[in-house]
């Protein structure tokens, strides 16, 4: 297990290299944390840190966004709070995403779990009630 403090926002960038070092050759990596625990926050800082230059929002309408990053190529960010079922991330391609090589970034991987694979990352993101967040890898 491994812990990140993100003290405020201005640390953010500082906790992405942190946590860019720790993961190691890890490809998909679930973010646990409650609405607003800041999730979609800490992925931008993430692919902000690997080189993305697009926008990088919260795939809220569309379940996956892809992005562009200089350092590692392409990156698949996705939003699960709004499926309906397993269905529907089956649909999507979903397993072709996590197989693909590329780095997965999963929001809401609770409504997932069943298809993750074993070697997924777990992370979780707790806010604290100084507004910091605690980041925790449970997993390595
Ligand atoms: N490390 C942080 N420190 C302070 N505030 C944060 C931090 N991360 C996120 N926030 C704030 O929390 C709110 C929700 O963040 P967001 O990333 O959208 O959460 P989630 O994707 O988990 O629902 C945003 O207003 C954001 O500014
Ligand atoms: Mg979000």
């Amino acid at each position: 297990m491994k812990q990140i403090h993100i003290d405020n926002i201005k640390c953010l960038d500082k906790a992405a290299e942190a946590f860019a070092e720790a993961i190691g050759d890890y490809k998909v990596i679930a973010f646990y944390g409650s609405m607003g625990a800041g999730k979609t926050t800490f992925i931008t800082a993430l692919c902000r840190y690997f080189g993305v230059n697009d926008d990088v929002c919260s795939p809220t309408f569309t379940i996956v966004n892809e992005y562009l990053a200089d350092s590692v190529g392409r990156i698949y960010h996705f939003d699960f709070y709004r499926i309906n079922g397993l269905r529907e991330a089956v649909d999507i391609g979903f397993d072709e995403y996590l197989y693909s090589g590329n780095l997965c970034l999963i929001e809401w991987p609770e409504k997932v779990e069943e298809l993750l694979p074993e070697d997924c990352l777990i992370v979780r993101i707790e806010p604290q009630s100084d507004d910091s967040r605690v980041l925790t890898i449970e997993n390595i």
